[in-house]
């Protein structure tokens, strides 16, 4: 397996170099990630190319046993280049232009910045081409991950309307997609078409601009943002054929369509920064989504090494939590795992960053702890490399997270953060869960959850119809059905095209903005509930909503399997969760809170990992430990175990 750690040349001394990669040879990496931010000093000034200190590097490290994976280093366009440009920068809804500092200040529309790009990377292809220590490229670095994805410039717009032109050909396509009859926003020239800027009335997102026009602008915006990708690939692709990868982590792109342009999806882990503090689930979520996006192991190209944030720090990382969350990441498929970074930087606006040395550059806890880590995933590889158990089907979507993102019906609904929500519960059940996108083969899983999908394809609708038909389990939510592809609504009633399948129909509906709703049963409702008519399922689950019975959880039979469907947005996911299972039988492992188990194909590994600070009593029949041999009995505090059959061993 790759491990390493994010080492920066140009930061350090070259006489530190040596040391470092002892340090690192020491504690058993095998890899460092360099490059990526050092276009300043690759091209000084426009056309004086000097790649020595990355390739001195990357042979120094070679030395030691340790191979490079190389960036390409666009994030951080230099100032002669932003210079030359002066509207390079990209444009906000505010209409403000965002400056030169911090990084990815540029518009990915903008030719001069991709001109630049296509030099300065093929330059460096071709300089490295024969390098035999570079094991694989890293295409730029966190594409779109500073908001900067959606740009208001003047290239945009034309840009955009290139983008339409193509999509709808005529604009009385565009005008009846959109609906701009509307308050008279019929448009008669393409010139007319405006990017949601600002309005004069905006709404509780913001955004006060027709549908069908956002959703374009964010398709369009997730385009862009992949064809120079694709560019970035294919000046990369054009010199050498070692795997391309990418930290696929932007909010505002298309993160499928993206991937499908790597050899492999990359994820960056950051469970506790200045910005986050995520529970397992929620990070597990991540590492699962990445898999999902190729349905393929992922690599992890940024690892948390210590305490970290910018301005301010995030929580110092317990002990043993950073093995863990190593652990985790490895067990959930990740077959390259680069912590970030080595060592503290002394200067720069990621001085709270820490790595894992000190800014004083001395070995010490976090060293120690990241190397058991690495001799652990290192002795248990071939069981972590085993793919995962296929039990259940989490679908993620983008064009509905960016429809949702616009008009979340409710305020404080949030698509990505009530996925997550399901996501925890599945694990908190001990269920084996992948994360998918809508287009994934469905037939393998014993239950698929399509939450909050307002907008399908047929192609995909027609796929899960069968997927039931042939005795799938399949639990839809609210606002499913609502919309077609352009952001328009459908004229049928509620859940639209599910509805044969769902056996129901919606007949009202309320927003509970902060409101919560009691259920004895099943806890509270937030945000959103509707009061479903039966008209061919049956009550799943029924709850006393303001002193009336009412339907909660429906279940109608369709073919061999059943479609349920949840009436209202529960905080309790697991209860909800737990009695769809019980009634299909779909099971879990009998195992404490906060101990994470991922099953390995046909369940005959499993791997435990203990999150919270106490012992964690399990038993397991017909497991043994495979650390000792012994019968599982039980898990002490931040920690895991791998678990194998009983047969396996005799
Ligand atoms: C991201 C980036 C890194 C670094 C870390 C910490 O993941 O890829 O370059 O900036 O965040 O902020
Ligand atoms: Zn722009």
């Amino acid at each position: 397996m790759i491990i390493g750690a994010a080492y920066y040349p140009e930061h350090w001394d070259k006489n530190r170099w040596a040391q470092d990669a002892a340090l690192m040879r020491e504690m058993g990496l095998n890899t460092v990630r360099m490059g990526e931010f050092g276009w300043s000093v690759m091209e000084r000034e426009e056309g004086c190319y000097d790649f020595s200190l990355y390739e001195e590097a990357i042979r120094l490290f070679a030395e030691y046993g340790i191979s490079t994976i190389l960036g390409t280093p666009t994030a951080a366009p230099p100032a002669w280049l932003c210079e030359k440009y002066p509207d390079i920068y990209m444009t906000d809804r505010e209409g403000r232009k965002r400056g030169f500092g911090s990084r990815r200040h540029y518009c990915y529309n903008h030719r001069g910045y991709q001109e630049a790009s296509r030099r300065i990377v093929s330059a460096m292809a071709r300089h490295f081409k024969e390098n035999p220590h570079i094991i694989a490229w890293q295409a730029d670095n966190e594409l779109g991950c500073e908001d900067e994805v959606r740009c208001y410039c003047e290239d945009c717009r034309l840009a955009f309307i290139g983008w339409l032109k193509e999509k709808y050909r005529s604009l009385e396509a565009l005008n009846e997609s959109w609906g701009t009859i509307f308050w008279s926003q019929t448009y008669t020239r393409w010139e007319q078409i405006v990017l949601p800027a600002r309005t004069v009335v905006d709404g509780y997102t913001g955004y006060g601009h027709n549908p069908g026009l956002l959703l374009d602008f964010a398709g369009f915006s997730s385009d862009s943002l992949i064809r120079y990708a694709q560019m970035q690939c294919e000046w990369i692709r054009r010199f050498t054929d070692r795997p391309v990868v990418h930290n696929v982590v932007s909010e505002f792109c298309d993160n499928y369509k993206l991937s499908a342009l790597f050899d492999r999806a990359g994820y960056d882990a950051y469970p506790r920064s200045e910005w986050d503090c995520n529970s397992p689930g929620r990070t597990g979520f991540h590492y699962d989504l990445t898999r999902g996006l190729k349905e393929a192991p992922f690599w992890i190209l940024e690892q948390q090494s210590g305490p970290c944030g910018w301005n301010v720090l995030g929580k110092t990382p317990e002990d043993g939590q950073l093995k863990l969350w190593s652990l985790q990441g490895a067990a959930r498929g990740a077959e390259a795992l680069i912590y970030f970074r080595w060592r503290t930087c002394l200067f720069g606006t990621e001085q709270f960053w820490y790595g894992i040395l000190d800014h004083d550059g001395i070995a010490g806890r976090r060293y120690r702890e990241i190397g058991e880590a690495v001799c652990e995933i290192r002795k248990y590889e071939d069981i972590f490399s085993l793919p995962n158990h296929k039990q259940t089907l989490l679908l993620y979507d983008y064009d509905n997270k960016f429809c949702h993102e616009f008009q979340p019906h409710a305020s404080g609904f949030i698509y990505k953060e009530e996925v997550t929500r399901f996501y925890e519960a599945l694990l908190r059940l001990h269920l084996s869960v992948d994360v998918g996108s809508v287009h994934t083969q469905p037939d393998d899983y014993e239950m698929v959850i399509l939450p909050f999908c307002s907008m399908l394809d047929t192609a995909d609708f027609e796929r899960l119809e069968k997927y039931v038909r042939r005795g799938g389990t399949l639990v839809l939510t609210p606002f499913t059905g609502q919309r077609l592809k352009n952001n328009r609504i459908v004229p049928q009633t509620l859940p639209g095209v599910w509805r044969k399948m769902a056996g129901i129909r919606v007949e009202e509906f309320y927003s509970l903005q902060e409101e919560q709703t009691e259920t004895e049963e099943l806890g509270n409702i937030r945000f959103w509930r509707e009061k479903i008519a039966l008209e061919t399922a049956a009550c799943a689950a029924s709850c006393t909503v303001n002193g009336r019975r009412e339907a909660v959880i429906s279940e109608n039979s369709w073919g061999k399997g059943s479609v349920f469907y949840l009436a209202a947005l529960f905080e309790d996911c697991e209860a909800v969760l737990d009695r769809i299972c019980r009634r299909k039988g779909v099971a879990g492992f009998l195992l404490p809170q906060e101990v994470e188990c991922i099953a390995k194909e046909g369940k005959e590994y499993l791997i435990l990992l203990n999150h919270s600070k106490e012992e964690k009593k399990v038993r397991l029949d017909g497991y043994r430990r495979a650390v000792d041999h012994q019968p599982v009995e039980a898990v002490p505090g931040m920690s895991w175990a791998a678990v194998q059959k009983r047969e396996r061993l005799l």
